[in-house]
């Protein structure tokens, strides 16, 4: 109960720092970032999101460490987004911060229906993370194109 509540104060303050940090953005492709948190440690997220990107056949997996998990989607109509997750431990090593980050190759895909949010939220979604203890998701418009508009499938 404690942990649980230790991490939601986290979310509130984590989701705030983020939405106001004021990251660069990419201008010329289309982007997506978006926050989770969780009451799971990393290495158990890190092993659930790697499962996850090999058993869907549209994601090519990159480089992976305990900290960063990097692979390649390519959707329907051929383009090619980068996705990155990148992980820290919060709350003592009993949470983990995850941040991730799709951007599509080409400029033209600016307009994108949500892919890019698709493309991250579909990986934490179908690896069951969003049934975690603990488990929420920060983002809006201005962090990830599309968003409003997505629906994911
Ligand atoms: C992902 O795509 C980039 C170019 O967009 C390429 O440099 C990289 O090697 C690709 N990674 C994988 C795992 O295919
Ligand atoms: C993913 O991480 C690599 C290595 O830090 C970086 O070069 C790349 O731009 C990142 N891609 C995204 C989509 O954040
Ligand atoms: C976005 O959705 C609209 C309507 O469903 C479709 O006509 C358009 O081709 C889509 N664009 C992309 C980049 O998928």
């Amino acid at each position: 109960m404690a942990v649980r509540t230790l991490v939601v104060a986290c979310a509130l303050f984590l989701g705030m720092c983020f939405i106001t940090s004021g990251e660069r953005t990419e201008t010329t492709h289309a982007f997506c970032k978006i926050v989770w948190l969780l009451a799971v440690p990393c290495d158990q997220v890190n092993m659930a999101i790697v499962t996850q990107i090999k058993a869907m056949g549209s994601y090519k997996l990159g480089p992976v460490t305990p900290l960063l998990i990097q692979a390649n989607h390519t959707s329907a109509v051929g383009q090619v987004e980068n996705v990155n997750f990148t992980m820290s431990a919060i709350s003592m090593g009993l949470g983990c911060h995850v941040q991730g980050s799709s951007v599509s190759a080409f400029w033209f895909s600016l307009f994108d229906n949500g892919t890019n949010y698709c493309n991250l939220h579909n990986i934490i979604q179908g690896s069951g993370l969003t049934k975690a203890p603990g488990f929420v998701e920060f983002t809006n418009e201005w962090l990830c194109l599309g968003f409003g508009l997505s629906s994911c499938k």
